[in-house]
């Protein structure tokens, strides 16, 4: 069983800020700094620290070779990232430090240039059984979700970021989804996270929902199991990866064969790490001390 994850690369620029901007309102930031990062490539980085073999694909230009680095050094395997002479994908992020937020710009650049001809020949050494990992910040996202489930390959999206066209795309091939409150509001008009999950598996009966909220836990749910878990209380500095280390460290609780429970303690201790660090792969813990942090709430230190 192989895992391949098509996903985004980015560079972030992240200015420190007093607020959010308002429309029609020049605000200064004194504070600049320079992250790799991309749902995509902070979900690979996650599980590849968690200890589980991965493999990338996605575009990036040559102002990208940082990030393809970075993902060799954390263990990503990387022969299906492809360089061409396109800009990387930029996320711009205002944050202020006070409540660890941050507000964000995306440019798609080399993220959207997977056409259908690189993603087939990807997807020419994956087959049946494999998990495909995706999210919403890369080109051809219904084309691979839809030729993913017809491999008989097991796809995790995690829906984000959310925008009109995915509200409207056909979720049946997915195997896990991985979403937080907004996110499911988006899909299912309902606010209520019973109800959001509830909507979902009356209308993809063999989903997986893993439900993230926010300092209130997670819920997963499917037709056979309800597991809940609580979410540890941390000082939150840069909340910026936190779903996609959950997400990564999911993956590799999966790939391990953890009971649900495990795998959602495992996933919520490795992302409450990741919020008490600024940036966004950089933040996304080792697997042996996540395991440390996982024996000492066990104890209840
Ligand atoms: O999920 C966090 C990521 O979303 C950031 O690294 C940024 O690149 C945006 O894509």
């Amino acid at each position: 069983m192989k895992i391949l994850n098509f996903g985004s690369l980015n560079i972030d620029k992240v200015y420190k800020v007093k607020h959010f901007v308002r429309p029609g309102e020049t605000i200064f930031s004194k504070e600049y700094q320079c992250f790799p990062g991309g749902k995509g490539l902070n979900q690979s980085i996650a599980a590849a620290r968690a200890g589980v073999p991965i493999y990338h694909a996605g575009t990036i230009g040559p102002d990208g070779r940082f990030l393809a680095e970075l993902l060799k050094e954390s263990g990503v395997d990387t022969r299906y990232l492809r360089e061409n002479g396109s800009i990387t994908g930029h996320a711009l992020n205002s944050g202020f430090r006070r409540r660890g937020k941050t507000a964000s710009s995306f440019f798609t650049a080399a993220n959207y240039e997977n056409g259908r001809e690189f993603i087939n020949q990807v997807l020419e050494d994956f087959g049946e059984g494999d998990i495909l990992v995706l999210q919403n910040e890369i080109s051809n996202l219904p084309y691979l979700l839809e030729k993913g489930a017809a491999m008989g390959m097991r796809i995790l999206f995690n829906p984000s970021p959310m925008n009109e066209s995915l509200k409207k795309t056909d979720l049946s091939g997915v195997t896990w989804l991985m979403l937080n409150e907004t996110e499911g509001n988006d899909i299912t008009g309902a606010s209520d996270p019973d109800r959001i999950t509830e909507i979902l598996l009356e209308k993809y009966p063999q989903m997986k929902v893993i439900l993230t909220l926010g300092r209130k836990g997670a819920v997963y749910k499917s037709a056979e199991e309800c597991v809940y878990q609580p979410c540890f209380p941390v000082n939150a500095v840069d909340t910026t990866a936190a779903g996609d280390t959950f997400t990564g460290y999911f993956i590799a609780a999966i790939v391990e064969g953890k009971t649900m429970q495990e795998a959602l303690r495992l996933a919520a201790c490795a992302s409450s790490i990741t919020v008490s660090r600024e940036g966004a792969a950089v933040s996304i813990p080792e697997r042996t001390l996540v395991d440390e942090r996982v024996r000492q709430l066990d104890k209840g230190n």
